[in-house]
């Protein structure tokens, strides 16, 4: 394994046909009485549009399968799926642990098998879980966490957030997500939250040119450039959490590393070309001219070897744990 390691302690269904650019209610949005989101399709993707939701990655069967790689790429790197020192307390069983923003839902289900004694929840606004088959101890709520999470004060002993820098705005991660996530934590359960730096290491410059153009973009929605730097901040200003640690993988970048680094350079390339229409209005560049940059790009993130820090951050709630006040 290439990847740079370290631990530190700080203060598969088949894809349907999708008509190109029409608005529509569809399967996905059926499965939850309480939401009923709008899906547009944009040159065959699906993506949500929904009140007081930012995030433009599409919800569909293509990113269901880029979410399943990227958690294996992750579980390779770091050798396991959580790095909060959890284990006995999930072995023991009768642990209630909560997946925030779960996606297709792979880390919880994994988890779920492993871990048949405890109960997991994942939460997500689009329905890109299982929802018929799946292990009993698992199951599912659709729901935009923006509006609070729906559980009573101290539910969960293990809450798990992993790769959600585009889906909350700034003053969202500080003043709603970090608290909400604590507030449904027991004393002395385990928060853990995982992102990847916004920056890849040893970017050529036309990868720095294209990254700032697409930084340009996600700032304009209101997502924050240095997240990774800011998530301690954000668990400090809580007030309940005892010491914060984290562990942090290098994640290489294209062919010269094995398969997953060259699947974790398509799934990168992925993420970045879902921005081809908005660099249109901001930067008069046609999404032709972005695909075309997009693959120039990659090469040339492979030809320099090039990779991501991503970060693991965990606490433990304190036992007399109280949320500080907002004012
Ligand atoms: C990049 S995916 C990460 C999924 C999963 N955590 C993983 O690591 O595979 C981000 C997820 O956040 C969800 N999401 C975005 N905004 C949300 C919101 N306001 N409320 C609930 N889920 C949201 C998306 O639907 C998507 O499934």
């Amino acid at each position: 394994m290439g990847a740079h390691q370290s631990r530190s302690r700080h203060h598969i269904r088949k894809e349907k046909r999708l008509p190109v650019n029409s608005v529509s209610t569809d399967s996905y949005a059926s499965r939850d009485a309480n939401i009923n989101p709008m899906y547009k399709v944009i040159d065959g993707r699906r993506y949500l549009v929904s009140h007081n939701v930012i995030y433009r990655l599409p919800i569909d069967d293509t990113e269901v399968d880029r979410l399943h790689l990227q958690h294996y790429t992750y579980r390779y790197y770091y050798g396991s799926n959580y790095s909060a020192p959890v284990e006995e307390l999930l072995k023991n069983g009768r642990a209630r642990v909560l997946d925030v923003g779960c996606g297709a839902a792979t880390w919880l289900l994994e988890m779920a098998t492993e871990y048949p004694t405890s109960f997991f929840t994942g939460i997500d606004i689009s329905p890109m879980f299982p929802t018929e088959i799946k292990p009993k101890n698992v199951h599912f709520i659709q729901r935009n966490v923006i509006d609070g999470l729906p559980f009573p004060d101290e539910t969960f002993d293990f809450v798990f957030m992993r790769m959600m820098y585009l889906s909350f705005t700034a003053d969202q991660w500080e003043n709603v997500i970090v608290r909400e996530l604590s507030r449904v934590l027991k004393p002395g359960g385990w928060l853990e939250l995982m992102e990847c730096d916004q920056t890849l290491t040893d970017m050529g410059p036309l990868t720095a040119d294209y990254a700032d153009k697409a930084s340009g973009i996600l700032e304009d929605w209101g997502i924050p450039m240095n997240l990774t730097e800011m998530i301690p901040d954000y668990m400090d200003s809580v007030g309940c959490f005892e010491e914060l640690a984290s562990e942090t993988r290098q994640i290489p970048i294209g062919t010269w590393e094995g398969n997953l680094s060259q699947m974790y350079l398509d799934n990168v390339a992925a993420a970045y070309q879902t921005l081809r229409t908005a660099v249109g209005s901001k930067y008069n560049i046609s999404a032709e001219k972005w695909d075309e940059i997009t693959q120039e790009v990659k090469r040339e993130i492979n030809e320099r070897r090039c990779s991501v820090q991503s970060t693991r951050f965990y606490a433990q709630k304190k036992d007399t744990g109280k949320l500080m006040s907002l004012e």
